[in-house]
């Protein structure tokens, strides 16, 4: 049996010049995070973008690239500048991102972003076919890469290919406004198995399908020519050991030991011993709907005055995609919304809103996450959201409560959180009061049974029954040729 090669824009590490050196930082997003450990298990190369772009490199520093990123069984995609302004930033970031959110009005349609984005997805052909033999198992990731199956398909008709969408695959009506709608479909069929999130990705994706190809498709099956691809749904899960474990040596930790950031926590809490924290994590992205939910905080705190002084919304906001325009407005407005509700709200003990705009390390999520008494999630639309999974991750006593946007992928395997729609302030204000006041027993009923899904369902199990089920459908189309 071959080796598996993971292909994805993003390594698991993205590297830095400083100093003279090269310094490899963890990549943030959930592909990263989950595909981390399911490629450090196991016997696989990940192929991908190392961050810097060919300009950025010094000739004497580029040796060191393919060192720096093999101790972290990865190898590199050389990118230019135009290359990652085109495909990344461009095609990937300006077209495909906000249009698979529904965020229509966001999406450029630009002949010159198509045009790298098939290049580029060339060039991750290209290096996936040097690295990789017929015997091995392709794994290709996400929508920037959506081109790559059915290029490496044409070189290799035999090799296995399995290909998965970390974000929502649109609804028909959403997908047809797109250009080169038949192009992206036909590059995803060079697949074997097309994994999904949720049943609705699949479904949608199976009807674009139809309607735009007219090809025959048979419950999740696809024939064409003579092959046959399946498509399925896969919840990615988490870690659940690496985040339940890091939240229960926390809980051992003395006091004195603790980091600072635990050390202040823990002061605030002392000081309003019937005060909660409410917490939010996302990429400051606007398919998280951070916006919408500062303004619903200040919603909750004019129709339950009460709780002013008493709730802090912690919110970690961190960086991502800077160069696109959306996102730099985004930046301005979530600025200027904490700056606003703090100076109208805040008294001289009490800041409503703690706003951090930076990524933090593994250690202080776990400080983040075993301190919040409530976790507030309001995506507008995401693929799956894995933070949800984490928090609850790490309640080792079994309380917090989760309050989780319907439109979140994960919300399908967590019915046992408090569900909303975040474009509903009086209910995201109501579900606020309840989840502050809801009974311990009632915390802990709710968390035992989202523990046990989620520990049972964990990343490792998902990958596998990815794999099995290429594995199955490579020996299927075997048997019919
Ligand atoms: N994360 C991180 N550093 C941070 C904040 C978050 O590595 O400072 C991780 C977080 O633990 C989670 C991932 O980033 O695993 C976010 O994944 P999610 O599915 O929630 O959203 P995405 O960013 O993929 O849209
Ligand atoms: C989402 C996407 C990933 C992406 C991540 C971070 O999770 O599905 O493909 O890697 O966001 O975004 P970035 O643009 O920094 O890679």
């Amino acid at each position: 049996m071959g080796k598996t090669i993971i292909i994805s824009n993003r390594l698991p590490v993205q590297l830095q010049i400083s100093n003279g050196g090269i310094t490899a930082i963890p990549s943030v997003g959930g592909l990263a995070t989950g595909m981390k450990s399911v490629h450090s298990g196991g016997d696989s190369l990940w192929i991908g973008w190392s961050g810097l772009t060919d300009e950025e490199i010094p000739e004497e520093l580029a040796p060191k690239i393919d060192e720096a990123l093999a101790k972290h069984g990865s190898s590199k995609v050389k990118l230019t500048k135009n290359q990652v302004d085109g495909f990344y930033f461009g095609f990937s970031n300006r077209t495909i991102w906000p249009l698979f959110h529904y965020f229509l009005e966001y999406s450029e349609f630009e002949l010159d972003y198509w045009n790298v984005y098939k290049d580029v997805n060339q060039k991750f052909a290209d290096t996936i076919l040097q690295n990789a033999s017929d015997e091995d198992t392709i794994w290709i990731h996400d929508y920037q890469l959506m081109l790559v199956p059915q290029m490496v398909r044409n070189e290799r008709p035999d090799i296995s290919i399995g290909f998965f969408l970390h974000i929502p695959f649109p609804s028909f009506e959403i997908f047809r406004t797109l250009p080169w709608r038949e192009e992206i479909l036909e590059g995803l069929l060079g697949s074997d198995l097309i994994g999904f999130h949720t049943y609705d990705y699949e479904r949608h994706f199976l009807s674009s399908v139809r309607r735009l190809l007219g090809l025959e498709v048979s419950f999740n099956d696809i024939y064409l020519d003579n092959r046959i691809i399946k498509v399925d749904s896969f919840p990615m899960g988490i870690d659940y050991k690496k985040f339940s474990n890091a939240a229960q040596e926390h809980s051992q930790k003395k006091p004195e030991k603790q980091s600072d950031l635990q050390q202040r926590l823990d002061k605030h809490k002392k000081s309003t011993p019937d005060g909660k924290f409410l917490l939010s994590i996302d990429r400051l992205d606007y398919s998280k709907g951070i916006a919408k939910r500062l303004n619903a905080f200040e919603y909750f705190l004019n129709k339950y005055p009460q709780y002013k002084e008493k709730v802090r919304l912690i919110i970690l906001a961190v960086p991502s995609r800077s160069n696109v325009p959306q996102y730099q407005l985004l930046k301005k407005e979530v600025d200027e919304l904490v700056g606003r509700i703090n100076g109208e709200l805040a008294t001289v003990n009490w800041t409503p809103i703690w706003y951090f705009y930076r990524s933090l390390p593994f250690d202080s999520l776990i400080d983040l996450y075993t301190s919040c008494d409530i976790a507030w999630l309001t995506p507008l639309r995401d693929g799956m959201n894995l933070v949800a999974k984490e928090y609850v991750a790490t309640r080792t006593d079994q309380t917090g409560v989760l309050i989780l946007s319907e439109m979140a992928g994960s919300a399908n395997e967590m019915n046992e959180s408090l569900l909303i729609n975040p474009n509903n302030f009086e209910q995201i204000a109501d579900t606020l009061y309840t989840a502050i006041n809801m009974p311990k027993e009632e915390q802990q009923a709710r968390n035992k049974v989202l523990q046990k899904r989620l520990e049972r369902y964990n990343v490792e199990k998902w990958a596998n029954s990815f794999m099995s089920s290429l594995r199955a459908q490579k020996n299927l189309d075997a048997a019919n040729i």
